[in-house]
């Protein structure tokens, strides 16, 4: 991105007046982004990242300078964000929820879509004794701990066991627990619900796990820089779905809600799945704001 100077007057004045301000770095910004979905907010956060100042600090203030550290590090976020890096991965966080996620490449950025299922295992918590207490709660493919550290910052009582079979992950995960100042959290690296110590018994078991289907990975813009590991759900997306829904019969108890995050055409095809799994229970297939099917749950 060439930021455009102010003015072309010669001397000490062009030299005063071409340093780049925060108007002057916006404006560029906006134009380089053309192709984004939203230039001018991308913009934005990215300044206001490498100023370490907040939107309205920016919009206040366009006359401010930029030293020219501040001028370089806008330049190469804009070019990779040009490039189609995704913003949070440029920034190194993330809002989901209520609370702030460090995100970090080895991680799916948290999506809006997922906040349907911390609010459904909050209705179902919230059941229950007040603050989560003697309640198990299990996220499965916990990524950045999305869903595993939100509800545990609302249920302070429960615990809350949170697996991810990728070591890099579960490390992004541990590093937001401690931000976020949550306790009784339990991690645990491995495969699905094996990786759950058998005496652990959950009440409550969450999913988003990877359910795109491996042929239509090349064709997403997503797959492109967030990890393919959780994004490939199998030939036709269910393939971990499945494993864990075999898994989570053998695991839970007689009172227990199971929620699984699935695609917007996979509704009818999960609770199928689910009924088979679990004949005689409750299965529920939850809409988000688009109107799309989102989270399918089961309880008795
Ligand atoms: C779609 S991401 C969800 C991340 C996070 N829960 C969220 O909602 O933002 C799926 C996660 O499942 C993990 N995963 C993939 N296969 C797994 C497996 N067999 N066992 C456990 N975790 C797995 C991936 O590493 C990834 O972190």
């Amino acid at each position: 991105m060439n930021l455009p100077p102010v003015n072309r007057q010669s001397g000490w004045l062009k030299r005063e007046m071409s340093r780049t301000t925060i108007g002057t770095a916006l404006q560029a910004a906006v134009g380089a982004l053309d192709a984004a979905a939203s230039p001018q907010l991308d913009a934005q956060l990215l300044l206001g990242h490498v100023m370490g100042l907040g939107r309205a600090a920016l919009l206040a203030h366009p006359e401010h300078i930029l030293t020219p550290a501040q001028a370089a590090k806008f330049d190469s976020l804009i070019r990779q964000a040009a490039a189609g890096v995704p913003i949070p991965y440029l920034t190194g966080h993330r809002a989901f929820y209520l609370h702030d996620f460090l995100v970090t490449p080895d991680v799916l950025i948290p999506r809006p879509e997922t906040e349907h299922l911390v609010e459904a295992a909050l209705a179902w918590a919230h059941r229950h004794p007040a603050d989560g207490e003697g309640l198990t709660l299990v996220d499965v493919g916990t990524g950045s701990g999305a869903i595993a550290l939100s509800l545990a910052a609302a249920l302070p009582a429960a615990a809350v066991h949170a697996i991810d079979i990728s070591p890099a992950a579960l490390e992004v995960a541990r590093r937001n627990a401690r931000r976020l100042a949550v306790t009784d959290v339990y991690f645990h690296q491995g495969d699905l619900l094996a990786a759950l110590p058998e005496a652990v018994q959950p009440d409550l078991i969450a999913a988003n796990l990877p359910y795109i289907p491996s042929d239509d990975l090349d064709a997403l813009p997503v797959a492109r820089h967030e990890p393919r590991l959780a994004l490939n759900g199998g030939p036709d997306g269910l393939a971990l779905i499945r494993r864990l829904l075999a898994q989570a019969v053998m695991r839970v108890g007689e009172a227990f809600c199971l929620l699984l995050e699935i695609g917007a055409d996979q509704g009818a095809a999960v609770a199928t799945l689910c009924r088979e799994t679990f004949p005689g229970t409750a299965v529920r297939v939850i809409k988000d704001y688009a109107g799309h099917d989102r989270v399918v749950e089961v309880t008795p």
